[in-house]
C-alpha cells in the first residue's frame, strides 16, 4: 500500500436506512467499503425506524474504524468527510450526519453532503483497488469483462424499494429525472406481492430465487398504460392480488398454503410471472426514452438492480440495440458507502462543500 502523505483521502458514511456503511477512497481508488446490515428488522417484516437509528448508533464507531483500518489510513490523513444527507429515514440519517460533522470538526476538514440517489448512480464510477476486488467476490464486474465507466450523457434506471426513475445523467453533478413512478416503486411491488405469498422480508430476493423454477408466462398480469416515461406498479399489485383471490375462491380454500397444496408450482409461477412483468414494464420505458433521446448508453442502479432477470434484460438490450449497458457489481446494488464516497470525491475535486449546520432531509428529488 502506498504512503498516504499528500494524497486526497475521502471517508464516506452512509446511514440512510438499515445499513451502516463507511468507505474510503484514496486518490480516486476505493480502498475499503464496510457494511453492517441490521438483522433486527427481519422479524417485523419491514424496517422499524426507531430500531434502525439505535442500531446505527451501535454500529457507526466500529464500522468507521474498520473502514479506516482496512484502507490503511487514520482520521488525521483525511482530506474531507462525505455523508448521505438524504433521502432516507430521518433518525437514521441523523446518526451518520452527526458523526460526520463531529469528525470533520475534530479534524478541521471539509464536510461534503451527498444525495443518496445520486450516490447510487455514481456507483458506476467507483474504481476498487485490486486488493479490495481480490478480497471481495461481490465486487467483481458482472458478466465478464469490466467496461470503462459510462460517458455522458447516459440514462440510468434507478430502481429500489422507494424509487423507480429514469434519470438522464448529463454530468457528475447534473442529473434530471425524466420519468418516475406515479405510485409504488418496483421494489415495493416485489416486497408487497412477496408478503401476500407469505415470503420473508425483503421479498425481492425471494421472488428472484423462486422465479428461477417458475413459468414467466403462466399468469398474465395487468400492465400500466401511462404517458411519457413515467411508471406505475399499483395496478400490477392489484392484478397479482386478484389472481390469487380468484384462485382461492375457485379452489374453495382460505390460505395461500392450502392453495399451494392444490396448485403445483404456485409460488414459483406467480413469482416468475410477476418478475417478468416488472422487468418488461421497466425496460419498455427505458427503451422508449433511449430511442427518443438518441442515447446509446444505459445503466441500472439501486437495490432492484440485483434482480437476475433485470440484469439479463440489460444484457439482451445491449445486444439487441447495440447499446453499451452498465450493470453494477452486486456489492453496489444494496446501500453502501462506496457510492457515497465516489460522489463525495467528485464534489471534493469541485470544491463543493457543505456548511456544518446543514440538516438531513427525508425526501428529495435528484
Ligand atoms: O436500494 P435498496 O437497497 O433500498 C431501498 O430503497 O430501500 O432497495 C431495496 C429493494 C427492496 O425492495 C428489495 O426487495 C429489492 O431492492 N431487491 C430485489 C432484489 N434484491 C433486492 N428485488 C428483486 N430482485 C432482487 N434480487
Amino acid at each position: 500500500m502506498q504512503p498516504i502523505m499528500e494524497k486526497t483521502v475521502i471517508l464516506a458514511i452512509e446511514s440512510s436506512c438499515d445499513d451502516t456503511s463507511a468507505a474510503v477512497i484514496v486518490d480516486g481508488v476505493l480502498r475499503s467499503n464496510v457494511i453492517a446490515s441490521q438483522k433486527v428488522h427481519e422479524e417485523y417484516g419491514g424496517v422499524v425506524p426507531e430500531l434502525a437509528s439505535r442500531a446505527h448508533q451501535q454500529n457507526i464507531v466500529p464500522v468507521v474504524d474498520t473502514a479506516l483500518r482496512r484502507a490503511g489510513v487514520t482520521a488525521s490523513d483525511l482530506s474531507a468527510i462525505a455523508f448521505t444527507r438524504g433521502p432516507g429515514l430521518l433518525g437514521s440519517l441523523l446518526v451518520g450526519t452527526s458523526f460526520a460533522k463531529g469528525l470533520a470538526l475534530a479534524q478541521s476538514i471539509p464536510l461534503i453532503d451527498v444525495n443518496h440517489l445520486q450516490g447510487h448512480i455514481m456507483a458506476h464510477f467507483v474504481e476498487p483497488s485490486e486488493e479490495l476486488k481480490a478480497a471481495t467476490p461481490s465486487l467483481q464486474p458482472f458478466a465478464g469483462e469490466p467496461l470503462p465507466h459510462p460517458s455522458f450523457p447516459f440514462l440510468c434506471l434507478l430502481v429500489s424499494g422507494g424509487n423507480s426513475q429514469i434519470v438522464l445523467v448529463k454530468a457528475y453533478n447534473d442529473m434530471q429525472i425524466i420519468g418516475q413512478t406515479i405510485d409504488d416503486a418496483a421494489g415495493e411491488a416485489f416486497d408487497k406481492c412477496a408478503k401476500v405469498l407469505g415470503l420473508p422480508y425483503p421479498g425481492g430476493p425471494w421472488i428472484d430465487k423462486l422465479a428461477k423454477q417458475g413459468d414467466p408466462a403462466k399468469y398474465p398480469f395487468a400492465k400500466p398504460n401511462i404517458a411519457g416515461y413515467d411508471y406505475s406498479f399499483s395496478g400490477l399489485k392489484t392484478s397479482f392480488l386478484y389472481t390469487l383471490r380468484d384462485m382461492l375462491k375457485e379452489y374453495g380454500v382460505e390460505t395461500i398454503d392450502a392453495l399451494a397444496e392444490q396448485v403445483p408450482n404456485l409460488r414459483e409461477d406467480m413469482c416468475a410471472s410477476l418478475q417478468a412483468t416488472v422487468v418488461d414494464i421497466l425496460m419498455r420505458k427505458l427503451r422508449k426514452a433511449a430511442k427518443e433521446l438518441g442515447i446509446d448508453q444505459v445503466a441500472v442502479a439501486g437495490g432492484v438492480s440485483a434482480n437476475s432477470a433485470l440484469r439479463q434484460a440489460f444484457i439482451d438490450y445491449g445486444k439487441r440495440y447495440r447499446a453499451k449497458v452498465f450493470i453494477p457489481p452486486f456489492s453496489f446494488t444494496t446501500d453502501n458507502a462506496a457510492m457515497i464516497c465516489q460522489a463525495g470525491y467528485f464534489k471534493y475535486l469541485d470544491g463543493d462543500f457543505c456548511a456544518i449546520d446543514e440538516v438531513p432531509y427525508a425526501k428529495t428529488q435528484i
